[in-house]
């Protein structure tokens, strides 16, 4: 899948900076204007500073749109929600390897309940720590800010570990995408993507963009086949 690194990239939106007063507009208009995907961020005010959504966000997001929930999970023993996010209609989840010992199981486990297993990395975490599991999983998600909130700066120092991630895939289970999620914009997109990324995170730059959701889109669109 990823042999073909100018192929087009998966946009993921991230609706931690939609306007939740106007949820299901705002999907309804990324999805015209071509998201592939929609990414939920989970976060408990332990694993990451921040508080954001639960299963309910899940629910309602299932109800506004048929287009895949890409539920990112930043909480501390994640395995003992992931049925209620499947239940609520997840397509892919993503836990983080940090602090999850338990982390092969849980991956298997939402396998086993008919969703896709994605494993996430944050900034400072090497490619090294998910040598064991590349098998068991259909992405890695690599962070390019320290997880916790929208709107912060990329951070260009993980571009070398994206590669690595890509080399190390393309080993041992080629199909498996690559997520990018932090600070990606027009500006960065292209270094992301040299670096064998396909699918690609933004909030900031969809639903916070100067001339709106859709131009967000584009504009992503059209940095991604400069
Ligand atoms: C950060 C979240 C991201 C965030 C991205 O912890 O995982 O998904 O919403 O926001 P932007 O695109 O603004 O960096
Ligand atoms: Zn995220």
């Amino acid at each position: 899948m990823k042999d073909d690194l100018s192929m087009k990239p998966l946009i993921s939106c991230s609706i931690l900076s939609a306007d939740f007063a106007h949820l299901k507009e705002q999907i309804h208009t990324a999805e015209e204007a071509g998201a592939d995907w929609i990414h939920i961020d989970v976060m408990d005010g332990h694993f990451v500073p921040n508080i954001s959504m639960g299963p309910f966000i899940v629910e309602t997001c299932r109800r506004i749109t048929e287009l895949p929930l890409d539920v990112h999970l930043m909480i501390e023993k994640p395995e003992l929600h992931i049925e209620d996010f499947i239940n609520a209609g997840a397509n892919w989840v993503s836990v983080h390897v940090e602090g999850n010992p338990g982390i092969c199981r849980t991956l298997q486990h939402i396998r086993s309940l008919g969703c896709k297993p994605s494993i996430v990395l944050n900034p400072g975490t090497p490619a090294s720590s998910i040598e064991a599991v590349l098998d068991t999983i259909d992405m890695v998600l690599v962070m390019t800010v320290n997880p916790g909130y929208s709107g912060q700066a990329f951070l260009p120092g993980v571009l070398p570990k994206i590669k690595k991630v890509y080399e190390m895939l393309q080993s041992s289970n080629p199909d498996a995408n690559i997520q990018i999620d932090g600070g990606i914009s027009e500006k960065n997109l292209q270094s992301v993507l040299q670096s064998g990324a396909n699918v690609i995170v933004a909030a900031t730059s969809i639903f916070k963009y100067p001339d709106g959701i859709a131009a967000g889109i584009q504009a992503l669109r059209k940095a991604a086949n400069r």
